[in-house]
């Protein structure tokens, strides 16, 4: 890394799976949201978020929404209540909801039993229609799979798994506390090929503790032996203040942000000599696979989920704290489980927070999305697509123009146009550039490298 980045890879920038970002949500109750749910029309394709919140032990990196359940009787109640729930959203809707895409995070999602995970996509398909051709995913912990539940998965219609792999390092793993030798890995991947679950991505990270850039090597090199069809590369965020066991992990024992540079890079240069394609900051995945073909046909698309092929404009959550957005504006559940569950055991929705998007909003949000995916921008042709004059975004030109002068971005003609490799390390802090809510030192975000 240039020493001329170091001011970028210092400021604290959004991720940009939605904008605004939730830093900016406030109070939104449900009536709103009703209203909004009433407002669709049923030709519009749907995607479904379900958050399951539940996990054996914390790893210390953990910045996820999960609570640590010892027993199954929590998330058995849980299950419960995330039936009742679909009942009520489905109740909601002026129309039966066509599902393209369903996605299960977490937390373990794959903690459900198989009974349990199998009556809840059952209720989903009487609730719902999935679309033919829907991509239904499933985040998972190989350390925790079992065929059983992998079994569930695919008689449920399951066709993408996504692993937690993290680092293969023995000693990132201990400081991590999260012990899952290869094996553990390299047999879920054959579990789920084996029952026919053949999208699979992995989820590696760098930047971890006691982590060198042998281990991310390393690491690369084995993943790539099992032929991931997708490869996402999180860099460690390190948000002690807010996640608290992440107190356990000393600021001295982090990579600092050249270390965190030289990782992000020495990965994306293993992975893309492997043939595959590097899709926006931190995606890989192989040529042939959706995501590639999108991000070279310029549908790629950004959301809660990160980058994805999704173009549902319709993003529904379900669980405790899952986010929905809408063409309306952004909501989200109550993350309190008591609270998630008392409300909707009582008949309501809990959407307790979220945003109403304006046309400003939106017109920004899509030159964030454009920067975020397509790592180029003609400004004025996206000013013309939102009927805004061709002159609406130089106000932003100062900021671009550091950036030219930093040797990130080529800024020509009201064309911007993103600079490989440097410029793609460092694509969030481009994004910040049109962000209209967004300061250095505002809030609080990760590190953006
Ligand atoms: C819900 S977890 C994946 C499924 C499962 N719980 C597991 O860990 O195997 C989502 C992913 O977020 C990433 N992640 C979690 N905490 C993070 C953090 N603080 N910074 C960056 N990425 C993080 C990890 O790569 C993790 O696999
Ligand atoms: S990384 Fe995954 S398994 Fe580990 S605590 Fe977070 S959600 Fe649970």
């Amino acid at each position: 890394m240039k020493t001329e980045h170091l001011k970028y890879a210092m400021s604290e920038v959004p991720r940009y799976t939605s904008y605004p970002t939730a830093a900016q949500f406030g109070d939104l109750d449900e009536p709103q949201y009703l209203q909004w749910l009433g407002e669709l029309s049923a030709d519009q394709p749907i995607s479904l978020y379900v958050h399951v919140p539940f996990c054996h032990e914390m790893c210390w990196y953990c910045g996820c929404h999960t609570t640590i359940v010892a027993g199954y009787d929590r998330v058995g109640a849980y299950f419960k209540t995330l039936m009742r729930e679909v009942e009520l959203l489905a109740a909601a809707l002026p129309f039966k909801a066509k599902i393209s895409h369903l996605h299960f995070g977490g937390g373990t999602p794959t903690i459900l039993s198989p009974e349990h995970f199998g009556a809840f996509m059952a209720q989903l398909g009487t609730h719902f229609t999935f679309l033919p051709g829907a991509d239904l995913a499933v985040e998972m912990d190989p350390r925790t799979l079992t065929p059983e539940i992998v079994e569930a998965l695919a008689t449920s219609g399951i066709n993408r798994a996504s692993l937690g792999v993290q680092d293969f390092s023995p000693h990132v793993q201990a400081n991590i506390h999260r012990i899952q030798p290869f094996y553990i890995v390299d047999r879920s991947v054959k579990w789920l090929r084996a029952a026919g679950i053949n999208a699979i991505n992995f989820d590696l990270m760098y930047g971890l503790p006691y982590q060198k850039p042998v281990d991310v090597e390393r690491t690369v090199k084995r993943a790539l032996s099992l032929e991931p069809d997708r490869i996402a590369m999180f860099g460690y965020a390190h948000v002690p203040w807010f996640k608290k066991h992440m107190q356990v992990i000393s600021d001295d024992s982090l990579p600092d942000v050249f270390e965190r540079y030289t990782e992000a890079q020495l990965a994306a240069d293993l992975i893309l000599q492997h043939g595959y394609q590097e899709i926006g900051f931190d995606h890989y995945a192989k040529p042939d696979d959706a995501m590639s073909i999108a991000a070279r046909d310029g549908s790629l698309k950004r959301n809660f989920q990160g980058y994805t092929v999704d173009e549902a404009d319709i993003m529904l959550g379900l669980g405790a704290s899952s986010i929905g957005q809408m063409p309306q504006g952004y909501v989200q559940n109550a993350p309190k489980l008591n609270e998630w569950r008392e409300t909707v055991e009582a008949g309501r929705l809990t959407v307790m927070r979220g945003l109403g998007v304006s046309d400003d909003d939106r017109f920004i949000r899509a030159a964030i999305e454009k920067v975020m995916t397509d790592l180029a921008l003609d400004i004025e042709a996206h000013c013309r697509e939102h009927d805004r004059s061709l002159d609406t975004l130089d106000e932003v030109f100062p900021k671009l123009q550091e950036l030219q002068a930093d040797g990130l971005v080529i800024l020509e003609n009201r064309q911007l146009t993103v600079i490989e490799p440097q410029g793609r390390r460092f694509l969030r802090s481009i994004a910040a550039s049109f962000d209209r809510y967004w300061a250095p030192g505002k809030s609080k975000h990760s590190k953006a490298v």
